[in-house]
C-alpha cells in the first residue's frame, strides 16, 4: 500500500462539484458550527517584504475531518492549496488544489445566504466585477434564481461573456453604469478587486440584498458608508474573523455597539429569523473562512476518491 498522500487537482474538483452540492455542504457545515460540531480559526497572514503567506483552517468534528488552506500572495495573485486530514485515523486524506474549490465555495456562499435572506423572487441582479469570482457568482445565483434582468458593471467587461450569460439563463443581460445597475436591483453582488466603494448606497432599493465578496483586508472596501448606514442587518460568516478583516466594517465610521451585525452561526442557531419583516437592506459581507474550505474539500474527497477517479 502506498503511503503517499492522494492529490486532487483543480480539474478534478471542477468535474466533481457543482454549486448546489457545494451550497448544501456549506449549509451543513455552518449548522455544525452553530451547534459546536465544528470549530474554525482566524486567518493568519504572514508578511515579509512584498511576499505574504496566509493560512486558514477548521475542524469539522461532525464529519471527522480537519484541515488547513494555505496560500501565498505574489504580485496580487493567490495560489490556494488545502490539506485535509481524517481525524479518526489521524492521517492525511488528501492534498487538494484550492483554486477551483475557492471559486466554487465563494459563489455558493452568496447563493446559500441569498436563498435564505434575500427577497424570495428576486427580479434583477446587479453584478460588479465579471472576473473569475464575478462570473462564478453569476452562474451560481442563476442556478438558483430566475432573474428577468442582469445588470453588469465592469470597466473591463467582456461583451461576449455577457451575451453567453444571456443565452444560458434566458435573462436580459447588459453592461451598464453603477447607478443604473443598482437602482431597482433586488440582489447586488460586488466581486471586484476595488479597494474603494463601487456604488453609492443611496441608490439601493428598499429590501435589496447586497453580497460583498471582493475584499478581505481591513484597508479596502467595496461598500460605502451609505450602504452600511442603511443596512437593517449585516450578516457575516463568523464574527471573530469577519469583524477584524472586513474593510466595510473596520473603515465604517458609523460602526457602534448597536450596529446590526449577525453571523451565520447565530442565524443557524435560530437567534434571529433569516428574513426580518420590513423593507430594510440586508448586507452580507464575505471574507471567506476556513470551515468553508474544509467542508468543500471533504465533499470533493468523498466524491473523487470514493468514485475511484483518483489517478
Ligand atoms: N470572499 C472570499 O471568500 C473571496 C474568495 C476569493 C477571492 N475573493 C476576492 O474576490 C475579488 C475578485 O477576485 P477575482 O479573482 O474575480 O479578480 P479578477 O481580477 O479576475 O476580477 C475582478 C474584476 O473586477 C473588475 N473591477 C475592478 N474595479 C471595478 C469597479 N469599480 N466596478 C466594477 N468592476 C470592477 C475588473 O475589471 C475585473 O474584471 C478579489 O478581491 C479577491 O480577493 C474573495
Amino acid at each position: 500500500m502506498s503511503n503517499s498522500i492522494p492529490f486532487i487537482s483543480d480539474q478534478q474538483v471542477s468535474e466533481a462539484l457543482d454549486y448546489r452540492s457545494v451550497a448544501a455542504v456549506l449549509d451543513e457545515a455552518f449548522a455544525s458550527l452553530a451547534a459546536a460540531g465544528a470549530a474554525v480559526h482566524r486567518r493568519q497572514r504572514t508578511d515579509c517584504r512584498h511576499l505574504r503567506l496566509s493560512t486558514m483552517g477548521a475542524v469539522w468534528a461532525d464529519r471527522g475531518v480537519g484541515g488547513v488552506k494555505v496560500y501565498p500572495t505574489v504580485r496580487g495573485q493567490f495560489s490556494f492549496s488545502i490539506l485535509l486530514f481524517d481525524l479518526a485515523s489521524n492521517r492525511p486524506l488528501a492534498l487538494l488544489d484550492g483554486n477551483e474549490l475557492t471559486r466554487l465555495r465563494t459563489a455558493a456562499i452568496t447563493t446559500l445566504v441569498a436563498s435564505k435572506a434575500a427577497a424570495q423572487r428576486p427580479r434583477k441582479l446587479a453584478l460588479f466585477g465579471t472576473g473569475l469570482q464575478g462570473r462564478a457568482q453569476a452562474d451560481a445565483l442563476c442556478g438558483w434564481f430566475g432573474f428577468e434582468e442582469i445588470a453588469l458593471v465592469d470597466p473591463a467587461g467582456d461583451a461576449a461573456w455577457g451575451q453567453a450569460l444571456a443565452v444560458r439563463t434566458g435573462s436580459r443581460v447588459a453592461f451598464t453604469t453603477a447607478e443604473a445597475a443598482v437602482r431597482d436591483a433586488d440582489i447586488v453582488v460586488t466581486a471586484t478587486r476595488s479597494s474603494t466603494p463601487v456604488f453609492d448606497g443611496a441608490w439601493l432599493a428598499p429590501g435589496a440584498f447586497v453580497s460583498a465578496i471582493g475584499t478581505s483586508t481591513p484597508k479596502g472596501r467595496e461598500l460605502d458608508d451609505a450602504t452600511m448606514d442603511r443596512a437593517g442587518r449585516i450578516i457575516v460568516e463568523w464574527k471573530p474573523q469577519s469583524l477584524e478583516e472586513a474593510g466595510e466594517v473596520v473603515l465604517w465610521p458609523g460602526q457602534s455597539a448597536n450596529s446590526p451585525f449577525i453571523d451565520l452561526p447565530q442565524l443557524y442557531a435560530g437567534e434571529a429569523p433569516w428574513r426580518p419583516a420590513g423593507p430594510a437592506i440586508t448586507v452580507f459581507k464575505s471574507v471567506g473562512i476556513g470551515l468553508a474550505d474544509v467542508a468543500v474539500a471533504q465533499l470533493a474527497v468523498s466524491r473523487i476518491l470514493h468514485a475511484g477517479a483518483q489517478p
